[in-house]
C-alpha cells in the first residue's frame, strides 16, 4: 500500500533501537496516502554509539523529518540544530523537523497525549491527578499537567526519591508558593484523603507485554479514588490496570490515541497539514489491524 515512490519522494524515518515493532509507517504512510503526499516513511535501526553519524547521514540524505524513540529521545539533543522549549523542559525529544541547517527538535509525545485525551473527553484543567511512575515518561506527563492547568498532581512511585525531584523541579518552574506536584510512597496511597476521587496516569513500565498480569497496584481500595485512569502502555490493549480501574466503577483509556496523535502531530511539522478527526479516526482503525 505504500505510495508511489519517485524522484520527487521526501523521506521522513523512525530511528531507535528496536525499531521492528513500530505502527509510526502505518500512521504516517497512511496520511500520505490518504492526503495525496509524495512522502514515504521508513524506520531505521540505529546500533549503539552511531546516533550522531545516523542524524548527520539523515540531514545529508535531505529527510523531510525524523522520529526519534527508545533509547535516543534524551540522546539525540546535542545533535540538534535547535529546540522546541517544550522540548527542552522535558529533556526529550521524539520528532525532527529539517531547517536549513540541521535538524530542530519537538517533543509531540506529550502534546499527543493531551490532544488524546481531549478526543476521549478527559479534562485536565482544573483536575487533581495522581501520575503513577517517576521515570522520563512520568516527568514529562507532571510537566504537560502544569502546561494544561491541573489543579494538582501527586507523583506515586517506588522510589519516592525519584518522585520527589520531579515534584521540585516542576514546582520550581511555577515560581509560586502553592506546591502544584508532590510526591508519595507507591505504598502510601492509603494516605490520600478518602472520599477524594482522581484522574489516574499510569505512566511505569508495569503491565506492559509479555508482564500482561501485573499492575503497578493491586488494591481494590486504591481504584475506589479513581474516576478515570489512563495508562500509557497500548500493549496489551487492556491492561491490568484498566481492568482494575473498571472494576470500580471508573472509566480507562489506553495509550494507543497518544501514540496516534504524537505521530499526526509529528506529521502536522513536517507537512503544513491539519488532520482532521476523520482521517485520524481511520488511520486508528489502522493501527489496529
Ligand atoms: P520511562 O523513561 O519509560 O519513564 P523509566 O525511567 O525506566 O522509564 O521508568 C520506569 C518507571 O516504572 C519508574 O517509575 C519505575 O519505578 P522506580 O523509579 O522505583 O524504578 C517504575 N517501575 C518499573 N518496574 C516497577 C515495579 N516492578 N514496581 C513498581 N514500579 C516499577
Amino acid at each position: 500500500m505504500l505510495n508511489d515512490i519517485n524522484g520527487y519522494t521526501r523521506t521522513c524515518g523512525l530511528i531507535g533501537n528496536p525499531v521492528e515493532h513500530t505502527l509510526s509507517p502505518v500512521i504516517h504512510n497512511t496520511l500520505s496516502m490518504v492526503l495525496g503526499k509524495n512522502l514515504a516513511y521508513v524506520p531505521f535501526h540505529v546500533e549503539t554509539g552511531r546516533l550522531e553519524d545516523a542524524v548527520k547521514g539523515a540531514f545529508a540524505l535531505n529527510l523531510l523529518g525524523i522520529n526519534v524513540t527508545v533509547p535516543y529521545k534524551s540522546d539525540v539533543i546535542p545533535y540538534l540544530d535547535d529546540i522546541d522549549p517544550l522540548a527542552s523542559n522535558i529533556g526529550a525529544v521524539n520528532t525532527l523537523v529539517r531547517t536549513e541547517k540541521g535538524y530542530k527538535g519537538y517533543n509531540t509525545d506529550m502534546p499527543g497525549l493531551y490532544r488524546a485525551m481531549c478526543e476521549d473527553g478527559v479534562k485536565v484543567k482544573g483536575q487533581k491527578v495522581l501520575i503513577l511512575g517517576a521515570g522520563g515518561v512520568a516527568r514529562a506527563v507532571a510537566m504537560m499537567l502544569l502546561d494544561k492547568g491541573a489543579k494538582e498532581a501527586i507523583i506515586l512511585n517506588r522510589t519516592v526519591e525519584k518522585a520527589q525531584s520531579i515534584a521540585d523541579e516542576v514546582n520550581h518552574l511555577t515560581g509560586k508558593k502553592r506546591k502544584f506536584a508532590k510526591a508519595l510512597s507507591i505504598d502510601a496511597y492509603d494516605t490520600l484523603p478518602e472520599g477524594e476521587r482522581y484522574l489516574a496516569i499510569q505512566a511505569t513500565s508495569v503491565g506492559m507485554y509479555p508482564d500482561c498480569d501485573a499492575a503497578v497496584i493491586e488494591d481494590p481500595t486504591f481504584y475506589k479514588r479513581v474516576h478515570t485512569g489512563y495508562d500509557l502502555i497500548f500493549n496489551p490493549p487492556k491492561t491490568r490496570f484498566m481492568e482494575l480501574v473498571e472494576a470500580q466503577g471508573g472509566e480507562a483509556y489506553n495509550g494507543a490515541k497518544m501514540l496516534l496523535y504524537q505521530g499526526i502531530i509529528a506529521f502536522e511539522l513536517w507537512t503544513g497539514c491539519q488532520v482532521e478527526p476523520w482521517l485520524a479516526d481511520k488511520v486508528y482503525e489502522r493501527m489496529q489491524k
